[in-house]
């Protein structure tokens, strides 16, 4: 048999602000623009989950997708939906609030859960607007 991918697509909304303090306020506007803005702004988020495998003999399922919303829901979405990203979210702490960062962030909280339920994590990607989007493999190349 060989691999198959499977997509799992779950949605959050939550608050940001990409600011660094020892910048002043007009070159954090330049780099950052609207995104910088002082009291926080939001967006409606699209997280996408790939997971890599062998369809099972007898559920003819790479991962139950069930269980990988789940996982999803447990360990991701409950923790940063209608959050603000830069205070809210532990597994954010310390870090800038972008969204590849958040994707990287993903990545490792949730690869151990679906390597135990059969699967391999393979690429997530998060849409932040309609013409933004980030795709991560987990820092290898995708094929
Ligand atoms: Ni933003």
């Amino acid at each position: 048999m060989k691999p198959i991918y499977i997509t799992r697509r779950e949605t959050f909304n939550a608050a940001h602000k990409l600011w660094r303090e020892e910048w002043s306020p007009e070159k954090n506007y330049e780099v950052f623009g609207k995104c910088s803005n002082n009291n926080w702004h939001g967006h409606n988020f699209q997280l996408f989950v790939t997971v890599k495998g062998i369809p099972n003999e007898e559920t003819g399922f790479v991962i139950n997708l069930k269980t990988l919303s789940k996982i999803l829901k447990e360990k991701v979405i409950e923790e940063i939906d209608h959050k603000n990203l830069n205070l809210d979210v532990p597994f954010l702490k310390g870090i800038m609030a972008s969204t590849e960062n958040i994707a990287i962030a993903i990545w490792d909280l949730i690869e151990e859960d679906v390597r135990q339920n059969g699967g391999e994590l393979a690429h997530i990607r998060i849409i932040e607007t309609e013409n933004n989007f980030v795709d991560y493999y987990g820092g290898k190349e995708p094929f």
